[in-house]
């Protein structure tokens, strides 16, 4: 048993969130989390909505309301998407919390004190026509390194390198294209150049990231500049230090805070238990059994694997100055940051902006939640961007869901209920009853380990191969032949029972829904895969109320074989999966183009 931080990136509150976004992290994170809690870890997932930045004021512009408006509009749509898609958060919160400010702030204070954050004068873009602030990723320009056209003052997107708007190529503004002029403003910088080392030495521990990650992290330590995280912008949460914090125009750059919140709603659970000093156990460096895995889509590597480690470094005084942590104590590094390719939409990539959108409302309210989660799961963008087609959808949905699994459940449960009504005993077991028992048994390790090195789509193919291999032991056992031998008809069925149990629980992880409809069907009680639920909360510190997501999870399948109770009641099944009309392609096709 160790402890287990599930660390979910959190999503921004600027709008809906489609497909691509739960398909990268969203789903991946809640089927380890799913999976170590079977395996009887204590896990604390947590995540909640990015609602600072530039993000949110351009989009609260865009809609013409005040930027907190819009941050509670789409923080609540946002938490009952995650919670349709049946992801098990034990708190999804957000970042307009005051517990979260007050993390925040003291982070910030303790890095300051430390010697990390220094002061210093620099140039930033100002919109010549309006007067205001530019943010770096309203600034476009072509790549200093790479010569991509369209790179952000921020990001280039097409090198991954971190930049600077002036450092950009006639750089102009995304809002109306003119020429942004530079001033001179004071920020606060990280001195990622004193924690290089201290980063360099902790990256050098973790060899077992996926490959691409690791190499991403380390070259990131090559060209190492101090980053600003402060900003000339009135959203977001005031820089804590005399002289800054009553200034209404200097705020925490929004990646800064965004990453604290990481600790901050493990600090919120915590308070919301019997225990407020528990998020220790995930936390504290002194927490020998604790570990910590990071769930993002690529875009999102920099910020986990080199500016969230050198806070943490910074914050309990490891980087080349030295220093004292502050009063949470010495906190830990990642364990893993796991991060996603991109899922592209019938060959093009997601953008709102261009109507190249899924939202996952739009899809659940045509779709169920599970047949999302197996495609994610099968075909998601593990290691490899992905595409995702309605063919594609409609192929496996039908093909492997239904024909596969839907009709093992479906042949297996209908037949036992019709000829005994119940499970029935086991008798004398031949080679093929045994084998097919025996592999069913040991898919649980190696579904398990997987699933636990973050390789889900070999781990549901896995479990998939144990459908398989069920279904074909009823196509070669041909039980529906036999015609006046009760005993052996009941030992196919109950070894068939058997195996639909063992992969209903393999499968849990992935497909929770119907993971605790198939369990119902086999006659069992009782929760066997939980669910978020949303719940009204007040603010701990007194700010206005939210919605969060979390749940009870302690209950629920254990990741073992179960013995199925001879003489359970078993009624004719209702079909768990739908098989989707070959249609639905060319709707969709036409829905996205009109
Ligand atoms: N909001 C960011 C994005 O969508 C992700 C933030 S992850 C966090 O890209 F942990 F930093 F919050
Ligand atoms: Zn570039």
């Amino acid at each position: 048993m160790s402890h287990v931080l599930a660390a979910v990136a959190w999503p921004y509150a600027n709008g809906p969130r489609h497909i691509g976004h739960v398909s990268g992290f969203g789903v991946p994170s809640d089927v380890f989390s799913r999976y170590m809690r079977m395996a009887g870890h204590d896990v604390l997932m947590i995540s909640g909505t990015d609602e600072h930045g530039t993000p949110i004021l351009v989009q609260a512009e865009k809609e013409g309301v005040p930027p907190r408006e819009l941050a509670d509009r789409y923080n609540r749509l946002i938490v009952e998407d995650l919670a349709a898609l049946g992801l098990s958060y034990d708190l999804f919160t957000r970042t307009t919390t005051r517990n979260h400010y007050a993390v925040a702030q003291e982070l910030f204070r303790t890095v300051h004190d430390n010697g990390y954050l220094i002061e210093q004068t620099t140039r930033g873009a100002v919109s010549p026509s309006t007067g205001r602030t530019l943010p770096d990723r309203y600034i476009e320009g072509e790549c200093p390194i790479c010569h991509y056209p369209s790179a952000r003052g921020d990001q280039c997107d097409n090198c991954g390198n971190q930049l600077d708007p002036e450092e950009l190529i006639n750089p102009r503004s995304r809002i109306n294209g003119e020429t942004p002029v530079f001033v001179e403003t004071e920020h606060f910088f990280l001195d990622l150049p004193a924690l290089a080392d201290a980063l360099r030495e902790w990256l050098a521990t973790r060899t077992d990231w996926r490959p691409n990650v690791l190499k991403f992290s380390l070259n990131l330590l090559e060209d190492i500049k101090p980053r600003a995280m402060t900003r000339d912008i009135d959203w977001g949460i005031p820089v804590p230090l005399p002289g800054w914090v009553d200034n209404p125009n200097k705020r925490l750059y929004v990646w800064f805070d965004a990453v604290i919140g990481y600790l901050s709603a493990a600090i919120e659970w915590a308070r919301r238990s019997d225990d407020p000093s528990a998020w220790k156990r995930w936390w504290s460096a002194d927490s020998a059994d604790a570990r910590q895995y990071y769930f993002m889509g690529k875009d999102n590597i920099t910020f986990h694997s080199q500016i969230w480690p050198a806070e943490l470094l910074a914050y309990n005084g490891e980087g080349s100055r030295g220093g004292q942590p502050g009063g949470y104590g010495t906190l830990a590094l990642p364990t893993e940051v796991v991060s996603s390719e991109f899922l592209t939409m019938e060959g093009r990539k997601f953008s709102s902006s261009r109507s190249v959108v899924i939202y996952v409302r739009d899809f659940l309210s045509r779709y169920d939640a599970d047949a999302l989660r197996y495609f994610v799961a099968v075909a998601g963008p593990e290691t490899t961007d992905t595409d995702f087609t309605w063919a594609e959808f409609l192929r496996r949905n039908n093909d492997e869901l239904v024909a596969g699994w839907g009709n093992l459940v479906n042949r297996s449960i209908s037949m036992a209920a019709k000829n005994f009504g119940a499970i029935p005993p086991l008798g004398d077991l031949t080679e093929a009853d045994e084998t097919l028992l025996r592999n069913a048994r040991e898919a649980f390790g190696t579904v398990g380990r997987l699933i636990e090195r973050h390789r889900q789509k070999q781990a549901i193919t896995e479990a998939m191969r144990v459908v398989g291999e069920a279904n074909k032991y009823l196509s070669d056992q041909a039980p529906w032949k036999i015609k006046d031998d009760p005993k052996r008809l009941g030992t196919i069925l109950h070894v068939a029972l058997q195996v639909v149990s063992d992969a209903n629980t393999l499968l849990t992880p992935f497909l929770p829904h119907s993971a605790q409809k198939i369990h119902e069907l086999l006659g069992g009680t009782g929760v066997h895969a939980p669910l978020p639920s949303i719940v009204e909360v007040e603010d701990l510190d007194g700010g206005p109320g939210y919605p969060v997501l979390t749940g009870d999870y302690t209950v629920g399948a254990r990741w073992e074989s179960v013995p199925l109770e001879v003489g359970r009641a078993l009624a004719p099944p209702k079909p768990v999966f739908k098989k989707l009309d070959p249609s639905i392609v060319d709707e969709e096709l036409a829905r996205e183009a009109g």
